[in-house]
């Protein structure tokens, strides 16, 4: 299995982005189309996964703080989840909080995904807010250390 993580270049793939964000965390609670993007997407950093050239997992890392970054949007396709995708996206992110100087990353994890993370090395600060009126948030965070990545 051969990926590849770095931001999409081309129209078709930011179309592919966005569209598996829109799949993954949005239309099963019939949200409609545009509803997966915000203002952060001009601002942040954008990473995708690429396996056998198509996009397998999403995620956007923010500056939130001093010296502290926010990851969201993270989404893994369908029928690729399991697989060690989200944990690969999210070393990345953090990777790149960390070459940036930052200390520690935060996000707001989906109750669904809270073990994930927790598996990756999150902790559950406290609970958050609701989305769509039914998914529950927790907000998580991890610290950096500074040692070279390995
Ligand atoms: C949650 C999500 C990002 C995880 O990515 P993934 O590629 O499926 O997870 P990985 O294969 O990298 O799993 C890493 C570890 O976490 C565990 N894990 C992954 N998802 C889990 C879940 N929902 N519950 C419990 N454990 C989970 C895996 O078993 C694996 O454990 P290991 O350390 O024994 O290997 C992905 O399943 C997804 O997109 N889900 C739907 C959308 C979503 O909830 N996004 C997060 C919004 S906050």
């Amino acid at each position: 299995m051969e990926v590849e993580i770095r931001f999409p270049t081309t129209d078709k793939e930011w179309q592919e982005y966005y569209d598996l964000r829109y799949r993954i965390l949005r239309e099963p609670w019939n949200q409609p189309k545009g509803s997966e993007r915000n203002d952060g997407d001009n601002t942040g950093m954008h990473f995708a996964l690429f396996e056998s050239e198509k996009i397998r997992a999403v995620a956007r890392l923010d500056h939130s703080g001093v010296k502290e970054s926010q990851v969201r949007f993270v989404a893994v396709e369908f029928n690729e989840q399991g697989r060690g995708y989200g944990r690969l996206i999210m070393e990345a992110c953090e990777n790149a909080a960390r070459d940036r100087g930052d200390q520690k990353v935060i996000l707001h994890a989906r109750e669904g995904a809270l073990e994930f993370y927790e598996r990756i090395g999150y902790q559950i600060i406290e609970k958050t807010y609701l989305l769509f009126g039914q998914i529950q948030h927790f907000l998580m965070e991890k610290k950096l250390n500074n040692l070279p990545k390995s």
